[in-house]
């Protein structure tokens, strides 16, 4: 498949987009939830296809000093599969940060596992050191309706990532 990635600050992206974005984090039940706030102030990696639609994406930000969160990551029904997430936003969500300490919790056993393959280890809450936990919980939470999320997800069974 013709494919192409962009990376854009959210605040570059069209208003009508990051509302979009904002949608489909509130209603998939594997997503933390990003307000429009928020994701105006991230970083997004979009994958387009050969005719300009966007078929996914994952989130980069800054959590504190040298780490950096990776999240987010979402491919539309209709492009899963084909290895969108897999094969295209990880690796570019790792090169853009390949400089950096990342921090990243997944839902689905099969993105932890692709992190591996990238270079991630498995890790546990208590071993990430308290100013990365409280920045990740501030910045990323510290609204209502994300916290009540990050609740529910975490029932769902979260695990954690990091590569150094
Ligand atoms: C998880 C998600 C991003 C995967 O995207 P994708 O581009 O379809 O995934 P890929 O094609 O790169 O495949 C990754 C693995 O997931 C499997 N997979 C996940 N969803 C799939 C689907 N709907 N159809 C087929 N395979 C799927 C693939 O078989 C592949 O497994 P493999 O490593 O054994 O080959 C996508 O299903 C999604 O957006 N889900 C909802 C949001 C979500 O769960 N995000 C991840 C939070 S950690």
């Amino acid at each position: 498949m013709n494919m192409r990635v962009i990376n854009s600050k959210g605040a570059n992206l069209k208003p009508d987009l990051i509302r979009k974005i904002s949608e489909v984090t509130s209603q998939e039940s594997s997503l933390s939830y990003r307000s429009v706030e928020i994701l105006k102030k991230t970083n997004l990696i979009l994958a387009i296809d050969g005719k300009e639609k966007i078929c996914g994406w994952i989130e980069y930000y800054k959590i504190w000093k040298n780490w950096w969160g990776l999240s987010t990551l979402f491919v539309f029904p209709r492009y899963r599969g084909q290895k969108i997430g897999k094969a295209i936003l990880i690796p570019a969500g790792v090169k853009t940060l390949k400089d950096k300490k990342i921090f990243s919790s997944v839902t689905d056993k099969k993105i932890g596992q692709v992190l591996q393959n990238y270079g991630f280890r498995e890790t546990k809450l208590n071993e990430l050191s308290t100013g990365i936990l409280l920045k990740v919980m501030l910045v990323r939470y510290g609204n209502l309706k994300s916290f009540i999320k990050l609740f529910k997800l975490s029932k769902k069974g979260l695990q954690y990532f990091v590569k150094c």
